[in-house]
Formats: C-alpha cells, structure tokens, sequence
C-alpha cells in the first residue's frame, strides 16, 4: 500500500466535519448550494476589517526592499516587538520579542509547541469535548492525548484533571473560547487549575505546563472578559492566530507567545524556534507578518456573531433544544434529543441542514452548528431543526 498504516487509520477514523462537508457537497450538487444550509465548517463568511486592506494597499505601494525573502524562524522582529507590548499592556507582565514566536496559524503553533515540548509517550490532558485536530497534532509529536470530560455546563472538571495528571503528564491544553461548545472558562477555574499544576508538579518534581489555545480569544460576548491564563501559572504558553478575528484562516498567522517567566524559557523558546524552521514551516508568512502587526487592537464586529449566537439560541431553546449558552467562538453545542448523534444528525441533513455529530469531539449525543454564516441562512434553516424537534416530541406545539 502506498500510504502508511498510520494514516490511512487515522484518515478513516477522523474528522466528522470532513465528512459531514463532503455528504453536504453532494446535497449541494442535488439541491443546488442555495437551498442547503451548510453549518458544518468554522469558515467564517466575513471579510477582514477594511483595516486590513489599508495596510496591504499601503505596502503594496511602498514595498520595503527585501520584503519577500527568508527572515529568522522566529519571525520578523518589528512584528514580535509590537506583539510584545500588546501582551505587556495585556497583562502587567515583562513581554519582549523574545516571548514571541510568529507561527503559521494557532494550528502551526500547536504542532510546534507540542513538538518543543513532548518526549514520545508523554500526555497531554485536554478535557473534552474538544477540537479533533488536537489528537494528530500531540500524535505528530510522539505525544498521546488523554481525555478528561468536562462538566454537563461545559466547565472544566478540575477534579477529574486533577486525577489524570501522573508523572507522564507534561501539558494541560485548554482552549477557551472553546469549540466545539462556545463555553469560555472563567477565571476562577483557571485559578484552582493553576494552583492544581503547581501541586501536582511539586509533588511530581517536574513543570507541568499550560497550553491555552485561544483562536477563538477575540470572539466573546454578553461583555464577557476572557480571563488571562498568564496571570494565573507562569509555565503558561498562548497559542493563538489572527484566522477569527481578522478573518484570515486562509493566510495562516498566528503567534506562540512564552509566559516571561515560564519554566527554562530561554531553551523553551530555542526549541520552538527550532521546531518551526524543521516541521517545515521555516517562518510564519512574511506579508502576514507586516500586516497584522499594526492590527493587534483590531477585529471583526463580533456584534455579527453575537446576533448569530443569539438568534440560534433562542431559536433553539424555544423548539425544547438543550442547549448551554456560548459566550464565544462562533459554535453552539445542543444536546441531540437522542443519543445516537449521527441517527439524528442524518434527520437534520433530511432537512438540507448540515451540522457534525459530536462524537467528532469526543461528545456523542450532541450536534454542533457552526454559525459562522449569513444570517439569512440561519433563518431559513429554522423550520427544518423545528421540524426534526416536533419529530422527537421536544415540542408538541406550533
Ligand atoms: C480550537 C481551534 N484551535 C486551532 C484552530 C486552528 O486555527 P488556525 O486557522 O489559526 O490554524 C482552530 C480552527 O478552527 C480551532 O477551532
């Protein structure tokens, strides 16, 4: 065979949102595209802020001389630096550009921090649901991922992590706001997750160190405040990207950035450093790089989302949907009236409506809708998740 063993297992057994995309393809191809209501993909359909287009007709008119060739495997300096003072004014603590690793996208910087950091078989406790690309990423580092449940509302089992964390445990990756459930941990949570770490790593002897993957970190609502993980556990490493919030997913920016006094960060950085020239990445994309650094304190109107997320949830709920309320990211994660998710995510595709089962993360008996799309789409669709309710008896009335 020419492909590995490995792959074409981990290809068959993975990604529900992929299939869910190519079974929707088909309906697409027999319905036509309009009358299918694709919640399937985190694709945002907004444009970056006409910020973004400012800086490139600006650079495009003024090239700087050497723009498009190779730069450190760090990234380029001026961006790391703007970056750094962002965090500084962020977070109270000594950020400089050595904190900062340009990456291409949150994705990038996830493989290359589980690269720097995992020795083959060590954990990494990620509590579920959870996004499934986690799992090949550890793996492609020779990492294995244990699962640890959240709570029905979503928030973190700090018990159950707790319990999970032996002495092969070397990273805690949480990501807040999360997809695939909208839910955004708040900071008392991270506070006893922090002081659960430095427990357990005293007692160990080792760091056990922090990972929050924060792609979602600019898409918040109902004034909701994203607590900061830095200042809660110095072994802290933010993962996050400019794919949500400036609406770029295809151009692939993103950053690591190391808590100033995180454990050995001066090899930490190194081994990131090294990571992302070896994984192939060689350096985050140039242009990108120019771009977004004058953009730090923009993003898109998260207002659009918030309308979005409020006009499924009430929908939702007034149909007898058990859903929780996100307070992020651009996913609602409802309960499916039964348990056999892909059954009931089959009735909704009846309907034209495409959703991914939540055994995708990790979570049967729940669906998730991604609804990062026009909102004349959402409104159309509402019949169909009316009428699948009716079916299972969750509503009884019109
Ligand atoms: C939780 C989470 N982390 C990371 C990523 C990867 O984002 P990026 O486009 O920045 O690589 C995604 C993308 O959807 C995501 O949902």
């Amino acid at each position: 065979m020419a492909i590995s063993k490995k792959v074409k297992t981990a290809m068959e057994d993975s990604s529900w949102v992929r299939r869910m995309f190519e079974e929707g393809e088909e309906l697409k191809r027999l319905h036509g595209v309009s009358n299918v209501f694709d919640f399937s993909l985190g694709n945002p359909e907004m444009e970056p802020p006409p910020s973004l287009k400012k800086e490139l007709r600006a650079l495009a008119d003024h090239p700087i001389a050497g723009m498009h060739r190779y730069m450190a495997n760090s990234g380029y300096s001026e961006t790391r630096a703007i970056i750094a003072r962002f965090l500084a004014d962020e977070t109270g603590l000594p950020f400089d550009e050595r904190h900062i690793v340009m990456t291409v996208g949150a994705a990038g910087g996830l493989n290359v921090a589980f690269k720097a950091l995992l020795d083959e078989g060590e954990e990494v406790i990620v509590p579920s649901p959870y996004f499934a690309e986690f799992r090949f990423y550890i793996d492609n580092a020779g990492g294995r991922m244990r699962l640890v449940d959240t709570h029905d509302d979503f928030s973190l089992d700090l018990e159950g992590i707790e319990k999970a964390i032996h002495r092969n445990t070397k990273v805690v990756l949480i990501n807040s706001p999360n997809n695939p459930t909208g839910v955004v941990y708040d900071p008392s949570s991270l506070e006893k997750l922090a002081t659960i770490l430095r427990k357990k790593g005293q007692e160990l002897g080792k760091t056990i160190y922090l990972i929050t993957d924060e792609a979602y970190r600019r898409i918040i609502y109902d004034q909701v405040k994203l607590p900061i993980a830095f200042q809660y556990y110095p072994h802290t490493l933010r993962v996050t990207s400019h794919s949500k919030d400036l609406a770029l997913p295809g151009e692939r920016i993103g950053y690591i950035a190391v808590h100033p006094h995180c454990g050995e960060a001066e090899a930490l950085i190194s081994a990131l450093i090294f990571s992302n020239r070896t994984l192939g990445f060689v350096n985050a994309p140039a242009l990108m790089q120019r771009l977004v650094a004058p953009l730090q304190r923009n993003s898109v109107d998260v207002r659009v989302y918030e309308e979005k997320r409020d006009l499924f949830y009430h929908a939702l709920t007034s149909f007898g949907y058990q859903v929780v309320k996100p307070q992020g990211a651009f996913y609602i994660f409802p309960k499916a009236p039964i348990e056999d998710d892909v059954t009931f995510v089959k009735d909704l595709q009846s309907k034209r409506i495409l959703t991914v089962p939540g055994r995708g993360f990790g979570k049967p008996g729940y669906f998730r809708i991604a609804y990062c799309v026009e909102k004349q789409m959402i409104e159309r669709s509402l019949t169909g998740f009316e009428e699948v309710a009716f079916k299972y008896g969750l509503k009884k009335t019109g």
